[in-house]
């Protein structure tokens, strides 16, 4: 296939999660530009409101919030897919006086919650886990003591719920992780204007008594969901590909210098500001025959983390081998997606193994050809929808509807850059 044109990717869920959460604790109407639409923001704000926001409907529109004091749920929080919303949502939870219950769909409790209550317990939240690590749980929260810690793993997820269960105890939290993560909650809370710093590799936030103010916010394209439409690009025959409005803070964009090492350079343009934010417009192009394996390092897992499934494959197209270190933490995603990335690349004839944490692909340029189950993980089902773009695949994915997790709009993007090369605009 040949790819034209111009395409904007959804906003960034993680930015949409955060962005709801602090305006439903800001005192005043906070108004949003260019959320995620997709099911997952979708989640966090059907629990916001259960906790007494006003939240207007989540469309492609302007959203806006009418924050206040969060008071007690009348029935169950129910998480949906979303890692983000339940570990967040507990965080904020930990510094409110009332019980509340989560839980989530089959995938969301299968994943581990002790990351984040162990800490919040520490901190003088009661927590009742009856299923062991898992949601459904239930949190009491109260007064909290101020707490330092240091993750043994390099999650965003855990580091957020610790910094906005100190904005809603308003209690002091410093914050030491193995590798950093993804910094969008920090870059928010300095946004708004509140006191968080960054001392002796370690992040401090001390809140204030002042309220968070109520703020207006442009929520950049999500880099990981432009990350698929890059590598249609660079596994395209010909054309170029201009991605527009993605978010290229650094803590995001392993994606990028991997892509690079591998051989194909996607260049960054009309660089600017968006809420604490960086944002560019990426042009992508085909990589022809030059695309080479790498090896992936565990430092740069996090700034990576959620596009290891499209790297495998892209690595699939590589001359060589492809090696990811330590990537564990897949396990634990919204499926298995280690076991399943290897899996799936097999079940198209690939040679590829997890192997301990580390996950190894071999290159080919056989065309892929056969069934992968997404196990409904969205970005698996995207991963091999790229895939079964190059010449000669035929891959049938065992679903599509996954998509609407992180990019409701996938499959029509990944057909208008192909077909007429006239890129959609979100509204
Ligand atoms: C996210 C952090 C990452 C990522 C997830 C979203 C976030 O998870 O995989 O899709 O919004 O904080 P971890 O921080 O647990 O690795």
């Amino acid at each position: 296939m040949k790819v034209r044109g111009a395409v904007r990717p959804p906003g960034d869920k993680s930015i949409s999660h955060r962005a709801l959460m602090l305006a439903a604790l800001a005192r005043g109407t906070s108004e949003l530009a260019g959320l995620l639409t997709g099911e997952d923001v979708k989640s966090t704000a059907r629990v916001l409101r259960q906790l007494g926001a006003d939240i207007s409907a989540i469309g492609d529109g302007t959203v806006t919030v009418r924050g206040s004091r969060l008071s007690s749920p009348a029935s169950r929080l129910h998480c949906g897919n979303s890692g983000t919303t339940a570990r967040l949502i507990l965080g904020i939870l930990a510094g409110q006086r009332f019980a509340a219950t989560l839980t989530g769909d089959a995938s969301l409790r299968r994943r581990p919650m002790r990351r984040v209550t162990e800490p919040l317990r520490t901190m003088g939240a009661r927590i009742g886990d009856a299923q062991g690590d898992a949601l459904p749980l239930t949190i009491r929260g109260g007064r909290l003591h101020a707490l330092t810690y240091t993750t043994p793993v390099a999650s965003a997820q855990v580091k957020s719920a610790l910094l906005l269960a100190g904005l809603t105890g308003k209690v002091g939290v410093t914050i030491r992780e193995p590798y950093r993560s993804r910094d969008h909650t920090e870059r928010l809370l300095v946004h708004l204007g509140l006191d968080l710093r960054y001392e002796n590799g370690a992040v401090s936030f001390r809140p204030s008594a002042v309220n968070v103010p109520a703020f207006q916010l442009s929520v950049p394209g999500d880099a990981s969901s432009a990350a698929f439409l890059v590598a249609a690009a660079v596994l395209a025959e010909g054309g170029e590909l201009l991605v527009e409005n993605v978010g290229v803070n650094p803590t995001r964009t392993g994606f990028l210098v991997v892509l690079e090492r591998m051989g194909a350079h996607v260049e960054r343009v009309n660089l600017r500001d968006e809420g604490g934010e960086p944002v560019a417009d990426l042009i992508a192009r085909p990589a022809g025959a030059v695309l080479r394996g790498t090896e992936v390092t565990a430092a740069e897992v996090p700034t990576l983390v959620d596009e290891v499934p499209i790297l495998a494959v892209l690595a699939s197209r590589a001359a060589g081998e492809t090696t990811f270190r330590e990537v564990g933490e897949l396990r634990v995603k919204e499926s298995n997606r280690l076991e399943l990335i290897a899996a799936n690349l097999r079940a198209v004839g690939v040679d590829a193994r997890a192997l301990g944490n580390d996950l190894h692909v071999q290159g080919t340029n056989r065309p892929p050809r056969g069934r992968v189950d997404t196990a409904r993980d969205h970005r698996l089902a995207m991963a091999f929808a790229v895939l079964g773009t190059i010449p000669g695949a035929d891959i049938r994915l065992s679903e599509r509807a996954s998509v609407s997790i992180s990019y409701p709009r996938f499959f029509a993007d990944l057909r208008t850059i192909r077909e007429t090369g006239k890129g959609r605009r979100e509204a």
